[in-house]
């Protein structure tokens, strides 16, 4: 399945809590072009750039390393996917991928949040580098003795949230057309606890 969403509409919050229940792995493009950047690989060289301005990494960079993780072995029983496809190029190239491979995509769950709420839940986030738990220094506050590690990403300020939430909209958006024709588009509503959230995912998820 896919989790598609503006950014900072709490994907990876959402993910890391439905992985644990369906025993899936969690892909997210986002955290391995980070570790490629931090590893200083030639991916993450080529990426760093374009993800510091919160713009987008070309389809050709990011459709390869995606497609590779996904033929590995721990996902034969199913991998979540959150971040990617981001395009309709990657949308296509995901589905001639699975299409070869055998594999139909149970659900596209689209996490709906409204644009004046995500400035706000990205520039508050912060993740753990220990145990990769994601925060937020309102929402979701960090106990006191771990906050001296925690990490704010270097595309979580105003100015490139604002970018990515252009970019969702030229560039993504176009993507849920592709998958509503395909009949499995799901829609949630991301605003409110992030329990409830979970909660309204799982439901829509027991349908499938
Ligand atoms: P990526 O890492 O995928 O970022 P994103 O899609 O912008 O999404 P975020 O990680 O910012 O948000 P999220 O929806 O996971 O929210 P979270 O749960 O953390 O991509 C980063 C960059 O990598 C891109 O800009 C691009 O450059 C590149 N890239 C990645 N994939 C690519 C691709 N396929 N093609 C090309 N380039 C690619 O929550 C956010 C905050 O809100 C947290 O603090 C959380 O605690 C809080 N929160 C969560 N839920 C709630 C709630 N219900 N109420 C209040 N607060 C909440």
């Amino acid at each position: 399945m896919i989790l598609v969403g503006p950014p900072g509409a709490g994907k990876g919050t959402q993910a890391s809590r439905l992985v644990a229940t369906y025993n899936i792995p969690h892909i997210s493009s986002g955290d391995m072009l980070r570790a490629a950047v931090k590893e200083g690989t030639k991916l993450g060289v080529e990426a760093d750039g374009y993800m510091k301005a919160g713009k987008l990494v070309p389809d050709e960079v990011v459709i390869g390393m995606i497609l590779e993780r996904v033929a590995k072995d721990d996902c034969k029983n199913g991998f979540m996917l959150d971040g990617f496809p981001r395009t309709r190029p990657q949308a296509q190239a995901l589905d001639q991928a699975l299409t070869k491979a055998g594999v139909a995509l149970d659900a596209v769950v689209l996490i709906e949040v409204p644009d004046s709420l995500l400035i706000e839940r990205a520039v508050g986030r912060r993740s753990d580098p220990e145990t990769g738990t994601i925060y937020h220094l309102t929402y979701n506050p960090p106990p006191a003795e771990i906050v001296g590690r925690l990490v704010h990403r270097k595309d979580d300020t105003e100015e490139a949230v604002k970018v990515r939430t252009e970019k969702y909209h030229s560039e993504t958006a176009p993507i849920i057309p592709f998958y509503m024709e395909k009949g499995i588009l799901r829609r949630v509503d991301g605003v409110g606890n992030p329990d409830d959230i979970t909660q309204r995912i799982t439901a829509v998820l027991n349908d499938v």
